[in-house]
Formats: C-alpha cells, sequence, structure tokens
C-alpha cells in the first residue's frame, strides 16, 4: 500500500456522510460475526471460506475503497460470486437484510443510509452479473 491510498480522498461519497476506515472496520466485522451464525447464510460462507481473517481484510479494503475511495481493494466480486452455485434472490436478499440490521447498529444514520444503497447497487448487479453467467450471456458482436 503506498501513502496515497491510505487516506480517504476529501471528495468521496462517504467522507460527506461521516464514514471513517474505523466504522468500516467495525461494520465488516460485526457483519461477518453474524453471517457466520446465520442460520442460512452461515453454512455457505463457513463452507467456502478457509481463511477468516483474510476474507475480512478484503471486506474492509472493499468498503474503504468504496466509500472513501482508499483503492485499497484490488479484486474482482463478479467473477467471484459468478462461480459460487446457487446464490439465489432469496440468499440475496437475507445477505441485504442482515447487513442493513449491521449498519443500523453500528452506523451513524447517514452512513447506515449510504452502506445500504450501495450495497442493494451492488448486490443489484452481482445479481445480473450471474444471471447473465448462467444464461446464454449476450450476443456475440455484430460485423
Ligand atoms: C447471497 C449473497 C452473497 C453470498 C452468499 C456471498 C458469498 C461470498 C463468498 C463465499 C465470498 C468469498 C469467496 C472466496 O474468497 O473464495 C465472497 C466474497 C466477496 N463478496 Fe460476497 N456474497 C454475497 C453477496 C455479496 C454482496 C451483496 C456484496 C457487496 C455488496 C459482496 C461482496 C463481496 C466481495 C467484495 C468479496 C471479495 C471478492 C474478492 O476476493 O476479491 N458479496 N462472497
Amino acid at each position: 500500500m503506498n501513502g496515497r491510498e491510505r487516506f480517504p480522498d476529501p471528495r468521496a461519497p462517504g467522507v460527506a456522510v461521516g464514514v471513517t476506515e474505523t466504522m468500516v472496520h467495525e461494520l465488516v466485522h460485526e457483519f461477518y460475526a453474524r453471517i457466520r451464525k446465520d442460520e442460512t447464510l452461515g453454512p455457505i460462507f463457513n463452507a467456502e471460506i478457509r481463511d477468516w481473517p483474510k476474507h475480512l481484510d478484503t471486506m474492509c479494503a472493499f468498503w474503504s475503497s468504496v466509500a472513501l475511495m482508499t483503492g485499497r481493494y484490488k479484486g474482482n466480486p463478479m467473477a467471484m460470486h459468478s462461480r459460487l452455485p446457487g446464490l439465489t434472490r432469496a440468499l440475496f436478499e437475507r445477505w441485504l437484510t442482515l447487513f442493513r440490521e449491521t449498519t443500523a447498529d453500528v452506523c451513524t444514520p447517514g452512513a447506515a443510509e449510504f452502506f445500504v444503497l450501495r450495497s442493494e447497487r451492488i448486490a443489484q448487479s452481482l445479481q445480473m452479473g450471474i444471471a447473465l453467467h448462467q444464461g446464454q450471456g449476450l450476443l456475440e458482436p455484430l460485423g
């Protein structure tokens, strides 16, 4: 990580609503603690993830990049989720409910609203990507 990547960009959307690295850390750690205990999602995550500290670091980097534009996350969530079988709409809804509940408990109201809106938007695009991956895909380019 170089020096520039460590600091929130003053123009980042999360800065305006009071998101900090400490809040991101608390949110991510609390969220996945709840996920792991969840009847529906727990077994999926616990079967897939071998190295929890590494996953939590990745997720802190992800949300830090989304909210604070720190550039800490370099990955491809679409590819990662497309290879997971059986990610249904109901599972995404459960994920979003748990995430919403955690933001309400961990974040200030403005920050919670920001995280919830972003998570819904990202969940939507992940689901579209998965549907495309599982279906026939897009038409070949013409010409
Ligand atoms: C049903 C809902 C979901 C399930 C079951 C799920 C499951 C998983 C699992 C098992 C991994 C780890 C894969 C691995 O390291 O081998 C992962 C990674 C990840 N997930 Fe999800 N996920 C869900 C929804 C979401 C949503 C809504 C977001 C974002 C708002 C998200 C963001 C990420 C990111 C950023 C990674 C890290 C990818 C990387 O390693 O670069 N996930 N997810």
